[in-house]
């Protein structure tokens, strides 16, 4: 089984970096043959879309025949995702959704004729469906009855993931970050991990020990 690791933390003792390095460490401990590929956005942030890209994105056409090297880092990363059996996303909320280095990646990651299919109905995902554990850090609470601010984040990154073919993607949050002290932080950690269900990991075409 291979796992891709991707953290967009820019602070190196994050929430979401731990959060998502125990999740993967639980994916290790169901499956010790695993192997893991790290793509840190934190740490190393993906250029906007450059003009070239943003060019060849532009219509099918200069789609069909985009500026030399326009696409490589799209297909970089995209091959990176292909590659995976199971993607683990650290994230913070920045802003009620995903932070800059995140999107930029979900720039390069939605190609027309690569990654969907632009059709009268929607996107379709050209990509196998596999699955997306994504744990989220937030400063406040998002969900339940105590939530005090709206949730971009969830719907958008379902909806991103969605439309390229990324459809069993299960969301852990750890929330109210800000008020956590001590070992408080731990123990959501470990809140958060309990809602981590592995079923679908074990029924991946792929050997997962
Ligand atoms: C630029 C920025 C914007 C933020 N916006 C929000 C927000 O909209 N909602 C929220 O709950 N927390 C927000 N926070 C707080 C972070 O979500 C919180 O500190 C979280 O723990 C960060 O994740 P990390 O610990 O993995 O870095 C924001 C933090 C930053 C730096």
């Amino acid at each position: 089984m291979k796992i891709l690791h991707i953290d967009c933390s820019p602070r190196p003792e994050s929430h979401s970096r731990q959060l998502s390095a125990a999740i993967v460490k639980r994916l290790l401990e169901a499956a010790p043959a695993a192997t893991v590929s790290r793509r840190d956005l934190g740490t190393g942030p993906l250029s906007h879309a450059s003009p070239d890209y943003a060019t060849a994105l532009s219509s099918p056409a200069t789609l069909a025949a985009p500026p030399s090297g326009a696409l490589d880092i799209s297909e970089t990363l995209i091959l990176e995702v292909e590659a995976a059996d199971v993607v683990v996303i650290g994230t913070p909320m920045h802003n009620l959704t995903v932070p800059s280095v995140l999107k930029a990646w979900i720039d390069q990651i939605l190609r027309a004729g690569r990654t969907f299919l632009s059709t009268p109905a929607g996107k379709v995902g050209l990509l196998r469906d596999r699955p997306v554990f994504v744990g989220i850090a937030s400063g406040g609470v998002f969900t339940g009855e105590k939530a005090n601010q709206p949730d971009f984040l969830t719907p958008y990154l379902s909806a991103v993931l969605g439309s390229i073919g990324l459809k069993t993607v299960q969301f852990l949050p750890v929330q109210a970050t800000a008020f956590l002290a001590g070992d408080q932080a731990t123990l959501a950690r470990e809140k958060a991990l309990g809602a981590l269900d592995l079923t679908v990991v074990r029924k991946l075409p792929c050997p997962i020990v």
